[in-house]
């Protein structure tokens, strides 16, 4: 339909006497999905086109938070988070049902960004994050995770889909093999991975295997191992047109470019040249290339405001005094890396500090873990003020 004048001022009279929060949906809805179906080529940067969408789910957390501040500047810049793009988390069969409301609101020009995250042995060298699917259930996450996520996707080809695939599955194989829990999921790993890329390789898609970060993969001794991992995974996929490369620094804690890096004088560092998300990616690519894999990538900017807070480059679970970093954006200054998004929702837990909890790692009860901490995936409302307070650069 088209409006004419004093029906469009009509609406937006209407529009106007509405409570805020309804007046964004309306305004949200009216800018819904593409007219037609959305064909993203993955030999390009689609962060160029698109623009990481704000989803419902995380405006909703970040909403809910503003209310709980008291201090009226402090409140104003919260609001802000809201309209910041990031990836929604699919860590559970149950909220695949999370998607399609995800969806409802994304207008043409946006891609929204799904986290796939429930391999059978889920985080196996770790605690916090332990999925539902047990080892050896490769079938259930087939049948009953990918299948229905594929089914929806193709529904929706008129909405653009950015996913990042399995944190931390292929690189925990490729370092926590003498991990008894790791050597026993290897197998799903592998199968799940591959199955998932070449289930998902459609039109509206463009997938990104998670590589860990500089301080994971980036040791001398992993990089090639690394990028035959993820590069078989490609292959055994069968090479997916969809694919474009590598996520990294998924809810991390690694600078991109500070020179020299955050563990540069740590007595080891000379067995690690990737001392930033930089060097990392600058170099893990090319390895990527040669092992046949589209190698551009995404990094993970949601935490890394500040530095020098963790003990060890290893800590991964809540560090104490961090901040929000560089907002998302395709204007990186580097060929390889499409974009800066966030992917861990900002404010989300990583892990319980909750010593006596079937899930609680010790990681997240080091010296520079924030306590208390709820169950991953949580919201923390004082992680969240204090990422806002210690946000590089200001909101
Ligand atoms: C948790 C997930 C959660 C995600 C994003 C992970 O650490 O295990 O449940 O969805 O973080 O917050």
């Amino acid at each position: 339909m088209k409006l004419t004048q004093s029906t469009a001022l009509a609406f937006a009279a209407t529009a106007l006497a509405l409570p805020s929060s309804t007046t964004k949906e309306v305004a949200r809805k009216v800018n819904a999905a593409c007219s037609s179906a959305v064909t993203l080529d993955a030999s390009t940067n689609v962060f160029k086109k698109y623009t990481l969408h704000a989803n419902s789910f995380y405006r909703a957390e970040v909403e809910a938070a503003v209310k709980q501040i008291s201090d009226s500047s402090l409140a104003a810049s919260a609001a802000k988070v809201a309209d910041v793009g990031t990836f929604l988390w699919i860590d559970t069969i149950a909220n695949i049902a999370k998607i399609e409301p995800a969806v409802s609101d994304v207008p043409c020009d946006h891609i929204l960004g799904l986290v796939i995250y429930d391999l059978p042995g889920r985080d196996c060298a770790a605690k916090a994050s332990n999925g539902e699917l047990k080892v050896g259930e490769i079938s259930r996450y087939k049948t009953e995770y990918i299948d229905p996520i594929v089914k929806i996707l193709k529904n929706h080809s008129n909405t653009a889909f950015a996913l990042v695939i399995e944190p931390d599955s292929l690189p925990n194989l490729v370092t926590n093999a003498d991990k008894t829990a790791c050597s026993d999921s290897a197998s799903g790993y592998r199968d799940g991975v591959a199955y998932a890329i070449k289930n998902l390789n459609l039109p509206n898609v463009v997938m990104y295997l998670d590589a860990g970060h500089g301080g994971w993969l980036g040791w001398d001794d992993n990089l090639k191992p690394g990028a035959q991992e993820l590069a078989n995974a490609y292959k055994n996929g069968g090479n997916p047109k969809q694919l474009r490369g590598f996520a990294t620094n998924t809810a991390g804690w690694n600078s991109w470019d500070q020179s020299p890096g955050e563990f540069a004088s740590a007595s080891d560092a000379k067995y690690n040249k990737c001392q930033n998300e930089k060097i990392y990616v600058d170099t893990f690519a090319p390895l990527l290339k040669s092992d046949g894999m589209p190698n551009h990538a995404i990094v993970d900017t949601g935490r890394n405001g500040v530095t020098g807070l963790r003990k060890e480059w290893g800590d991964w679970c809540n560090v104490n005094g961090a901040g929000f970093g560089v907002r998302p954006t395709a204007d990186t200054g580097d060929d390889l890396v499409d974009a800066f998004v966030w992917i861990k929702p900002g404010g989300e837990s990583d892990g319980t500090s909750d010593s006596s909890a079937d899930r609680y790692d010790s990681f997240c009860g080091k010296d520079d873990a924030f306590k208390p901490s709820p169950e991953a995936g949580t919201w923390n409302q004082a992680y969240f003020e204090m990422l806002l307070k210690n946000a590089k650069p200001p909101f």
